[in-house]
């Protein structure tokens, strides 16, 4: 019997909690199902607006002969909606996420899903950050804007030619995959861009994070460039039991990919997953990066503070999927949780040309989703939406350094609620 798979998509669609069901019976077998998520928002819509353009898959041109493939060795894809008016020559690149596989085993089951294999990928609806929509997107509709999908397993960064692993093949082939879908954007009009931006959710944050630089080196030097990783933060600290579970995840995943030698600067007495913590690898970023992070990010609650194994009673099974089922202590240890990341983030407050939005929401990848990134019902800090405060970051309208007071100060926060059927969602 497969082992159950750690890794839920990433995000957790608010609106179309039957496309997030579709996504994981897609990904994993039926059984595994043993949970129906539905979700629904402490605000319903009460607007309508358009639906989502969908956009079709590329798949990247001579990708093979470059070895820049996905773990099952099919070429990898992305997704081009062309710019239009005046943004033309302005382009916005969205790394997918979908966290990592650490060891063979999950590998191997990620090979049949759209997560390591192109053949599983299909059209994308392109919302919230990617939507063409004026009223939804306010500063990038008309922007030349690419989801890059992910299918290496380890953010973009593994670089391994042996093919054979055990047996059975395997390619790690991250860092090729960004190389070779740059090399194909670039003669497309991404070289002559006078504005880029690069960002990504989830595990696409951290790839942000990691490629953020190279990203700048590519473009005109007179052009603007920036960074955004949203609900990418992914914090090295203990779990509910004490463990340092999320640091064992990456230890196992900088080994399977040999990542240590893709970040040279960290140091040789630190464990290979220590490197690979969006709080190192931002440490030598020099462009400017916005930090969008809910301070009680759902996936982190999950997967980073309540891991598989850590709760055996289930005491954390309410509170973890809906975070005014949670207790007084739990609530106690998602405060510190927060002042975690604080801290963690501090050191980047100080740098000027730096953006963030730490909401208290308690929700995962809202740059992607249509309404937690901009709408009437959007969560909000000093009244601006995320859309407007990125926005003001991006076009220097502002400082924005906005870090909401703690749960439950913001009335406007846009929360999720999972419904545990049973099972788990692991
Ligand atoms: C892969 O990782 C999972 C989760 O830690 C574990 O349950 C499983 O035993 C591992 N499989 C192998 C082959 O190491
Ligand atoms: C908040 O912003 C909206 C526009 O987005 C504006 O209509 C409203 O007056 C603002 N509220 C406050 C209290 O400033």
């Amino acid at each position: 019997m497969p082992p159950p798979p750690l890794f839920s998509p990433p995000p957790l669609r608010l609106r179309h909690a039957a496309a997030f069901a579709l996504v994981l019976a897609a990904a994993f077998a039926l059984f595994f199902l043993a949970f129906s998520p539905s979700t629904t928002t402490s605000s319903p819509p009460s607007y309508g607006h358009r639906l989502p353009t969908l956009v079709d898959l590329t798949l990247v041109h001579g990708a093979k002969e470059k070895g820049a493939v996905c773990l099952d060795g099919t070429p990898p894809g992305y997704h081009w909606m062309p710019g239009f008016g005046d943004g033309s020559d302005k382009w916005l690149l969205h790394l997918e996420g979908g966290s990592w596989c650490r060891n063979l085993t999950w590998c191997d089951q990620r090979k049949r899903t759209s997560l390591g294999s192109s053949a599983y990928m299909e059209r994308a609806e392109f919302v919230g950050i990617l939507s063409d929509d004026q009223s939804q997107n306010p500063d990038f509709y008309n922007w030349n804007k690419v989801k890059i999908r992910y299918c290496d397993g380890a953010s973009f960064s593994g670089n391994v030619e042996e093919e054979e692993q055990h047996g059975t093949r395997f390619f790690f082939r991250g860092q090729r995959i960004w190389e070779a879908i740059m090399t194909e954007l670039l003669p497309k009009g991404l070289a002559r861009a006078k504005q880029a931006f690069l960002t990504g959710c989830s595990a696409g944050g951290l790839s942000t994070y990691i490629h953020c630089d190279e990203f700048r080196a590519l473009l005109p030097k007179d052009s603007t460039v920036k960074c955004l990783a949203d609900g990418g933060f992914f914090l090295d600290v203990e779990d509910i039991s004490g463990r340092r579970y999320m640091r064992g995840f990456y230890n196992d995943v900088a080994r399977l990919q040999h990542l240590r030698k893709r970040f040279p600067g960290c140091s040789s007495d630190m464990e290979p997953g220590q490197c690979f913590f969006p709080q190192q690898v931002a440490k030598s970023i020099t462009t400017p990066m916005f930090i969008l992070n809910p301070a009680y990010d759902v996936w982190q609650v999950e997967h980073v503070l309540s891991p598989d194994g850590s709760d055996p009673q289930n005491l954390w099974q309410n509170c973890r999927m809906d975070i005014t089922k949670c207790d007084t202590k739990q609530l106690e240890i998602l405060q510190g949780f927060r002042k975690s990341l604080l801290d963690a983030i501090s050191e980047f407050k100080k740098k000027r040309d730096w953006g963030m939005f730490i909401d208290s929401c308690f929700i995962h990848c809202q740059s992607m989703k249509s309404l937690a990134w901009h709408s009437p019902s959007a969560s909000r800090i000093n009244n601006k939406t995320i859309a407007e405060a990125v926005g003001d970051w991006f076009f220097d309208r502002r400082e924005v350094k906005d870090i909401d007071c703690e749960y439950p100060c913001n009335p406007t926060c846009y929360n999720v609620e999972l419904e545990l059927v049973g099972g788990l969602i692991d």
